[in-house]
């Protein structure tokens, strides 16, 4: 079963509202993973010597930015292409970056539900589960890619 045309359009939408809101959302992110995995602190640079998520932090928007963003691009990829093609210098870096800071499949779970929370959040009662769907089927898609490139390079 491919993503069809609707998905596409459910993850895009969700993505323009939550581009309004990345401040917010980012901390959200993050406050999310922390309560389903607290032990992911410890990962994290700007997180692990500090007892609250820190509110400015460009390391952590930029992070929670790259996320939402590469699923929403993964779920266009995924309509137009069948699947996700991320070009391979920034499958490299993503691959040796997660390799390197000792990311295991488990965490991107733990990310993915995080992830399908702030969708909530951002969405309100604009969100469904055809919507949550869709976020998670890029976002797995997107995340085999990165585990893929982690697998090789190790
Ligand atoms: C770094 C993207 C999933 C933990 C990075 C970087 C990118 C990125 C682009 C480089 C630094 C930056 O630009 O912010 C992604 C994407 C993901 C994903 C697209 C999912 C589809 C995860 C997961 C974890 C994780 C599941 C673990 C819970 C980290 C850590 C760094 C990092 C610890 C280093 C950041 C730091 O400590 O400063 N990620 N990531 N990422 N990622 Fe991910």
């Amino acid at each position: 079963m491919g993503f069809s045309e609707k998905q596409e359009a459910l993850v895009k939408e969700s993505w323009e509202v939550m581009k309004e809101d990345i401040p917010a959302l980012s901390l959200h992110l993050y406050a999310m993973i922390l309560e389903i995995a607290p032990e992911a602190k410890g990962l994290f640079s700007f997180l692990k010597d500090t007892n609250e998520i820190p509110q400015n932090n460009p390391k952590l928007k930029s992070h929670a930015v790259k996320v939402f963003k590469m699923v929403c691009e993964s779920a266009i990829q995924l309509r137009e292409k069948g699947e996700v093609v991320v070009s391979g210098s920034s499958l490299k870096y993503l691959g040796s970056v997660h390799l390197q800071k000792g990311i295991v499949d488990p965490h991107f779970e733990v990310v993915k539900e995080a992830l399908i929370r702030t969708v909530e959040k951002a969405m309100g009662e604009k969100c469904s589960e055809e919507m949550k769907s869709a976020w998670r089927e890029a976002y797995d898609h997107l995340a085999a890619a990165i585990k893929t490139e982690m697998k090789q390079e190790a």
